[in-house]
């Protein structure tokens, strides 16, 4: 068929030609609008990614981050591959990078159970909070009493200098505790093994204890929920502090030069120096606690860092993060700002005002009293807790946008997810948080999935049992955002994209 010579076709051809260049080309501004309506609808509604940029990596990708810049630090996951807390034998074997998943929910599910019980209690009775401990004094130090603030321990650390000649110590950052405290010889009772040699307190001319008449002393309360002990022979006060996870430290309160960095040096550092400690530290030295009480990092370097600070948790455990104190003139233009809000009387916690929730530029219909019990943001949760009528309609607005995906069975706490496997690209809905002050938050696709495997790829987020429990927002979900503490002006903010 020579349909070419045909003449009506050919004139047919013509017009849809002409109709074609007319609507494309002439008016073009027009058409190109349409285009980038349709692509910003699908950036901002779904992350189109390939599914190798999901997956774990077994090498640590990432150009140290300026690590040596004033009062900021690297913050680095405990069990990626960008971790120093391996002994190199087993960093070798990319199998040794494969993290745990379910063990992590599970000791996730602790921390979250302990937070609730910490705060069901405070908010039952305030004067309760002091607990009895069998504290018995030095050497024979008994174990406190099953109280305390007891949250299981973040996986985030970040390396400071402690004592004169100083020793690089690796700690776990919390925001939800206020005590900082290291490993210190001669490990009385006994001390895990960790990576860095223990920390010597006689090798350094900058310590000492503080003695237990001492208010500092008397504040522990505050710090740890467990009343101090005194030491018989020296006075010296003694502290314990156990978290959820069955974890502790117990030994002597002390002070002593702590080095953030070559300008940021605090010479009277108040800190647990554990001469007992037992858990699931693995490797690190210690605790950087970062909450609101009296004697936190934040309470204790107020003078030059005016109760601010802020982080940015990496992608994944191959990238590094890091953690700025003190106000930072440069990005702070681009961070929205929530007000900062109290959960209870004198708790560790970092309260904000949740209002809802958005999938895949759709605001999900819930009831704003839903959030009346309040919400926590916390460095040590994992997965972001949420009231049960909360969670419903984001997992079924969540299901249905991945509708096209074959289901996996539940990962721990989290019940769905999804097989991934074969496809190379997926598109996964946006979730976007919004907060007091008309503040919203898109979160990283990061902080939408965790992604064990292929085979396995879950929503990241989970439902508290009780619509009267705390809401917490969780590390995954803060993934690449910067979050901005400034606890003097009352207010935590928010800024995406600030870290890989
Ligand atoms: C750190 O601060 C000191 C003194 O304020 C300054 O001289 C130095 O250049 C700063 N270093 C960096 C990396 O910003
Ligand atoms: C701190 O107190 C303990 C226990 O009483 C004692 O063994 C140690 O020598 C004291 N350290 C200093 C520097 O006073």
């Amino acid at each position: 068929m020579a349909s070419s010579s045909n003449p009506f076709l050919f004139a047919f051809i013509s017009l849809v030609f002409f109709f074609y260049f007319f609507v494309f080309s002439e008016n073009k501004s027009f058409v190109s609008a349409i285009r980038e309506e349709v692509s910003e609808l699908q950036l901002t509604h779904h992350h189109h990614v390939p599914l190798t940029s999901l997956l774990p990596s077994s090498s640590c990708n990432s150009p140290p981050l300026g690590a040596n810049r004033n009062g900021s630090l690297e913050v680095v996951h405990k069990h990626g591959p960008c971790s120093k807390l391996k002994q190199p034998s087993s960093s070798s074997s990319p199998s040794s990078f494969i993290i745990q998943h379910s063990e992590i929910l599970k000791q996730d599910e602790a921390r979250v159970r302990a937070i609730q019980s910490k705060l069901s209690k405070t908010r039952q009775n305030h004067h309760q909070e002091q607990v009895e401990t069998s504290n018995k004094g030095a050497g024979g130090t008994q174990l406190p009493a099953k109280s305390g603030i007891p949250l299981g321990v973040g996986n985030y650390y970040v390396t400071v200098g402690l004592g004169s000649p100083k020793r690089d110590l690796f700690l776990v950052f919390d925001t939800g505790s206020d005590l900082t405290w290291t490993q210190c010889k001669p490990c009385v009772r006994s001390c895990y093994s960790q990576k860095q040699p223990i920390f010597d307190p006689s090798q350094s001319s900058s310590y000492s204890n503080i003695s237990c008449s001492s208010s500092q002393c008397s504040q522990l309360v505050s710090a740890t929920g467990i009343k101090p002990a005194c030491s018989k022979a020296t006075r010296a006060c003694i502290y314990g502090i156990q978290y959820g996870d069955g974890s502790f430290s117990a030994g002597f309160f002390a002070k002593e030069k702590l080095t953030v960095s070559p300008t940021d040096v605090f010479d009277n550092f108040f800190f647990g120096c554990g001469q007992y400690n037992q858990g699931l530290f693995r490797g690190i030295a210690g605790l950087l606690g970062l909450g609101r009480t009296v004697l936190s990092f934040t309470e204790q370097t107020a003078g030059k860092y005016g109760k601010m600070f802020s982080y940015c948790l990496p992608s994944s455990p191959s990238t590094v993060g890091y953690i700025a104190f003190g106000g930072r003139k440069g990005s702070s233009g681009n961070v929205k700002f929530t007000p900062l809000t109290s959960i209870s009387r004198g708790s560790s916690f970092y309260g904000l005002d949740f209002t809802g929730i958005t999938v895949a530029g759709m605001n999900l219909q819930i009831s704003a009293s839903v959030f009346s019990s309040g919400t926590i943001i916390d460095s040590g949760t994992v997965i972001t807790r949420l009231p049960p009528a909360a969670y419903g309609p984001l997992r079924d607005s969540f299901q249905k946008k991945m509708s096209r995906y074959p289901k996996a069975d539940p990962l721990s706490i989290l019940d769905t997810c999804y097989n991934l496997k074969g496809y190379n690209n997926v598109d996964i809905p946006t979730i976007s948080l919004s907060f007091g002050g008309g503040v919203t938050v898109e979160l990283d696709v990061t902080g939408v999935l965790l992604v064990a495997r292929e085979e396995k790829v879950c929503l990241a987020f989970a439902a508290n049992k009780d619509n009267g429990d705390v809401a917490i927002i969780g590390n995954q979900q803060q993934k690449t955002l910067e979050v901005a503490y400034d606890v003097a002006g009352k207010k935590i903010g928010f800024r995406p994209r600030a870290c890989k």
